[in-house]
């Protein structure tokens, strides 16, 4: 059975502490905490349902064992925005009918939003490259890659 240490991490802009073991993925711990805006779905890095911002840039959560965030800074979907104060990225995609069952979009959004951090204004070819390891089986790719070009090109970011 494996020992339970304790990891502190900032999670979304707050210091946390949080028990795991050396098997847990991120993943895991973030959706046993009530983080599950964060999906599960290869679990082999291959569909980035599980992207989260660590010391940002977007990483897979599935090939993290949890204690590797401890000390570091983790955003998860339940931080880049809300319901009433969306992401640029979120509303975006709403506008651009980017959205159809949602699967991806956590992921999606986190993984444009470590890009638009980084580099406000991405041109089309870096878009599609960086996000490349976020699948989608629903939308085509055409409407999610429109929305983060707009919102790349956009003036405004907070
Ligand atoms: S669940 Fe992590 S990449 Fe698919
Ligand atoms: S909207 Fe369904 S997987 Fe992307």
């Amino acid at each position: 059975m494996s020992t339970v240490k304790q990891i502190s991490l900032t999670l979304n802009g707050e210091p946390k502490t949080f028990e795991t073991t050396a098997d847990e993925t991120l993943v895991d711990l973030l959706r046993r905490h009530g983080y599950r805006g964060t999906k599960t779905g290869c679990y082999e890095g291959a569909c980035g349902a599980c992207t989260v911002i660590l010391d940002g840039r977007a990483v897979y959560g599935c090939l993290l064992r949890a204690f590797q965030a401890h000390g570091r800074d983790v955003q998860t979907i339940e931080g880049a925005g809300s319901f009433d104060d969306p992401h640029p990225v979120q509303r975006a995609l709403v506008d651009e009918g980017a959205v159809q069952c949602g699967f991806c979009t956590p992921g999606m959004v986190l993984s444009a939003k470590a890009l638009l951090d980084e580099t406000p204004h991405p041109g089309s070819d870096t878009i599609k490259e960086h996000m490349d390891g976020n699948l989608c089986r629903c939308t085509g790719y055409e409407k999610i890659r429109v929305a983060v070009e707009k919102v790349a090109a956009s003036t405004a970011m907070p």
